[in-house]
């Protein structure tokens, strides 16, 4: 039976899972997050003459924390599953500043990455991992630089009904104001960031419905609905209950007890008497 689905899956694809670990498998054992836990991401360290990834002396890309933030003291990170606006506070060392300018001109990506799993250095031990990428927006100046500081990032996490699928579908983030903030060496800046994430999307063009064992989630393109409800599904959810509660209580009272007020002071017939006698 999962041999033959598992086959379904290969001859229906030559798709291949994404993502897998460095042992080029299909990330099976993940320990998954559970909601508001703490997200911790690295982030490709990079020569800051030309953007050049860091090797270690296996020839594998150095991934650094991402920079500390003021609020915390810490690196950023997210709290899985937990949309809210949150503050990081950067300081410009020389060499943040001069890797801005690479992000910003756009000559490489401000790239960080998620481990798939929450188990400690997953990712080191060939764990599965999901790119987040920070796209930063501004002008570049001989003094000083201008950045967009406000950012929205997104996560898509599979669905909220399996706890044990608790894990990444995909994030991105960019800059979305219209204020630029100047930026010399030795600054801070602040960083305002939209946190959401997106729990309930449809995976269209599944191809495997009996996944369980074989993927850590269900298969397929986890799409942003065309009509777009730009709130957690659960506030959506609440709303159209007030909604209804009102129309329906609004309806009752309609039905109910204005026309009774009616009945009672017959203003109508009153006058429609008083024309008569007109
Ligand atoms: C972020 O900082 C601004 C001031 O720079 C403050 O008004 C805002 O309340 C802070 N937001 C959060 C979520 O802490
Ligand atoms: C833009 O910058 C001005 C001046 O610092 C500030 O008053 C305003 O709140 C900022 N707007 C946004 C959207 O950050």
């Amino acid at each position: 039976m999962k041999l033959s689905v598992l086959a379904t899956i290969i001859t229906l694809a030559t798709a291949q899972w994404y993502p897998l670990g460095r042992d080029g498998e299909i990330p099976l054992a993940i320990s998954p997050y559970t909601v508001g836990e703490e997200v911790l991401i690295d982030c490709i360290a990079r020569n800051i003459d030309n953007g050049e990834h860091k090797f270690d002396d296996q020839e594998r890309i150095i991934y650094s924390s991402f920079p500390i933030c003021k609020e915390t003291g810490k690196p950023l990170s997210f709290k899985y599953g937990i949309s809210e606006d949150k503050n990081c506070t950067i300081g410009f060392t020389d060499q943040l500043y001069h890797l801005f300018q690479l992000y910003i001109h756009e000559d490489v990506p401000f790239s960080c990455r998620l481990p798939l799993s929450k188990e400690p250095n997953s990712i080191e031990k060939g764990g599965a991992f999901i790119p987040l990428t920070f796209n930063f927006r501004g002008e570049i100046h001989d003094s000083h630089l201008d950045v967009d500081s406000s950012l929205n990032v997104l996560f898509s996490k599979p669905t909220s009904k399996r706890p044990e699928e608790n894990t990444f579908i995909s994030a991105v983030a960019f800059s979305s104001g219209t204020n630029a903030t100047r930026i010399v060496i030795g600054d801070s800046l602040t960083l305002n960031l939209a946190v959401r994430w997106y729990d309930n999307l449809a995976n269209t063009n599944s191809l495997s419905k009996n996944y369980q064992g074989l993927l850590p989630y269900a298969d397929g393109f986890y799409k942003l609905p065309i009509n777009f409800v730009p709130i957690s599904y659960s506030s959506f959810y609440i709303i159209i209950l007030l909604v209804a509660l009102t129309a329906g209580s609004l309806s009752w009272i309609l039905s109910n007890f204005y026309p009774k007020k009616l009945k009672g002071y017959k203003p109508v017939d009153a006058e429609t008497g008083f024309s008569k006698l007109d």
